[in-house]
């Protein structure tokens, strides 16, 4: 380049302002990841007794619409709940744990995202966000607000699935991983177990985790929150049927299903299920099936553990995780749970210490 070319480049450097690095991405699922997994849990659970689906394919961007709103109900206390604690505790959470990245389990778009990364880079100590999530839609649309609003900071997506990918996380510096909305109350027993130990092992000692879980209360709340008045919450699990009638080119008669919410005491958790009135033979062309609906047979959709804050401790110290705060908000309604990676075998003695 001439004198003068390399002249306006110089200038122009040097009166760029500082802008942020671009956002950085990578994948882990293969491009018809979704369209398997679906078919494969369909066939697996719908083909067993209790039928059951996985609450993931909830979420089509209908479901999550429906969500969103479930979230805004009168009923529905974990969100707002949530919600005020972190608005309370984000810098304290941000000073106990130290961490310099902050990886976020689940959306990377909401508010609370942003209330935990304005603690986080209030303090000077934030050098990186890894939102981690399913969709890439989401992940992109998040990193480009998220690039506006935090100048300097690091953004890098990982698109992948909580339940496989953990070892994709990223281990360098001092991490903190958030799970939040109570988005672990979904996992079966095994599952939670599972997710945890693998969470605690893709992670270095002095990494953090900050969870966010649903307390136990009274029978009428909680039922009533998986029971809205307005009957969203219905409108959200039988939305589940539409997604299966567009994307396996099935033929449930939606108008024949109710949604049934209640609490199973024995797990302590909601039970989400779609009852059919009348017994029906539906085709599943996509998933290679047909299933046979007795009157009044259920599917199960979803669960929705509630916690009690001693068992979630016991469990997380089973996992590796020495928990080392836990915050209620001030009706005691739901629990944010701060805990620092010890590995697996400092923690055993101890926990069984505790609680011999
Ligand atoms: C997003 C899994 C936390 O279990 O409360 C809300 C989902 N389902 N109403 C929950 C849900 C019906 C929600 N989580």
């Amino acid at each position: 380049m001439d004198a003068a070319t390399a002249l306006a480049l110089l200038l122009e450097q040097s009166m760029t302002p500082p802008t942020s690095p671009r956002p950085t991405f990578e994948h882990h699922l293969q491009r018809d990841w979704r369209n398997a997994a679906l078919v494969d849990d369909v066939r697996r659970g719908l083909g067993r007794h209790p039928r059951r689906l996985s609450p993931r394919w909830l979420y089509d961007s209908r479901g999550s619409e429906l969500f969103d709103e479930i979230t805004r109900l009168p009923e529905y206390y974990p969100t707002e709940a949530e919600r005020s604690i972190l608005h309370e505790r984000a810098g304290e959470i941000a000073a106990r744990s130290g961490a310099d990245t902050l990886i976020e389990l689940g959306s990377g778009t909401s508010d609370k995202t942003r209330t935990l990364l304005d603690a986080f880079t209030a303090t000077g100590q934030l050098q990186r966000f890894v939102p981690f999530d399913v969709s890439e839609q989401t992940l992109r649309d998040a990193a480009e607000e998220l690039r506006a609003r935090y100048p300097g900071l690091a953004v890098h997506g990982v698109v992948g699935d909580f339940t496989l990918h953990l070892a994709h996380l990223p281990t360098d510096g001092r991490p903190m991983v958030a799970f939040l909305g109570s988005t672990i109350g979904n996992l079966y027993v095994e599952e939670r177990r599972a997710f945890l130990h693998n969470l605690a092992a893709n992670l270095p000692v002095g990494a953090s985790l900050l969870l966010g879980v649903d307390l136990v209360k009274s029978l009428d709340r909680l039922v009533a929150a998986y029971n809205d008045s307005q009957g969203v919450t219905a409108r959200f699990t039988l939305n589940l049927l539409d997604v299966l009638n567009r994307e396996l080119g099935a033929d449930f008669d939606t108008a024949s299903f109710d949604h049934v919410a209640f609490w199973d005491p024995v797990h302590e958790r909601m039970d989400l299920r779609l009852r059919v009135n009348d017994g029906q033979v539906v085709d599943i062309p996509g998933a290679d099936m047909r299933l046979e609906l007795n009157d009044g047979e259920e599917i199960r959709v979803e669960i929705s553990t509630k916690f009690r804050l001693p068992r979630i401790v016991d469990e997380l110290a089973e996992a590796g995780f020495a928990v080392q705060h836990t915050w209620t908000d001030a009706a005691g309604d739901v629990a944010l749970l701060l805990a620092d990676v010890v590995g697996r075998s400092a923690v055993t003695g101890s926990a069984s210490a505790a609680a011999g």
